[in-house]
């Protein structure tokens, strides 16, 4: 059985979905849910799931990314995680963090990229005029939000949408978007999956 750990940094509702994924069949478990925030409404959500949880808190280390990334891999190095999913992970990682777990790490974010890359996504759907809109989910590497596609699901824009209702509406197929590629992933299928 495969090991997974979750890194969140607020409500976990796509942590939630994943670690309700793996029952039964599945090739893997969750093992460990980590915030860098200590109000992330995710961490009550994953003890009550009975899942392990641990805060490793940014602030502390102000600046020093590298000192934050230490005290993170030696929480996560007591799981030993055979994968590990950035769910509404907000840091960005160093090359030094993604090397240490290159190959094993996944992400999922409220693009379709190679659109949209860091932040506001919905918002700048919007502006843009775009018709589709979506979320991705990417294996991850030194690049920002640039890792190899496993999967994507996509949605219509219309006329009266406003970030919020964009971002409800593609939170639904994250949560199912997340937990297809997870188990694919988990058994070794590195293929495209495409949604709807
Ligand atoms: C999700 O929409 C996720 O795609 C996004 O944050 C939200 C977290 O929600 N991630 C990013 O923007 C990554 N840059 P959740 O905590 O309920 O899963």
């Amino acid at each position: 059985t495969k090991r997974v750990a979750l890194l969140i940094s607020g409500g976990g509702s796509n942590m939630v979905s994943l670690a309700q994924s793996m029952t039964g069949d599945h090739p893997a478990r969750p093992a460990l849910v980590v915030s860098n925030r200590p109000n992330a409404g995710g961490l009550a959500k994953a003890e009550e799931m009975g899942i392990d949880t641990a805060l490793v808190d940014h602030r502390p280390f102000g600046q020093d990314r590298a000192a934050f990334e230490r005290d993170l891999n030696r929480t996560l190095e007591q799981v030993d995680p055979d994968i590990i999913c950035m769910a509404g992970f907000m840091r960005v990682l160093t090359p030094v963090f993604i090397d240490r777990w290159a190959g094993r790490m996944l992400n999922i974010h409220p693009s379709l990229l190679p659109k949209y890359r860091g932040l506001h996504t919905h918002a700048r759907a919007l502006e843009a005029g775009d018709a589709e809109h979506g979320c991705s989910v990417h294996e991850v590497t030194a690049e920002l939000d640039g890792g190899p596609l496993l999967g994507q699901a996509r949605i219509k824009v219309e006329d009266k949408d406003t970030p919020e209702t964009l971002a409800a509406r593609v939170l639904e197929w994250e949560h199912k978007l997340y937990p297809a590629v997870l188990r694919r992933f988990a058994e070794g299928d590195r293929s495209l999956l495409l949604m709807p």
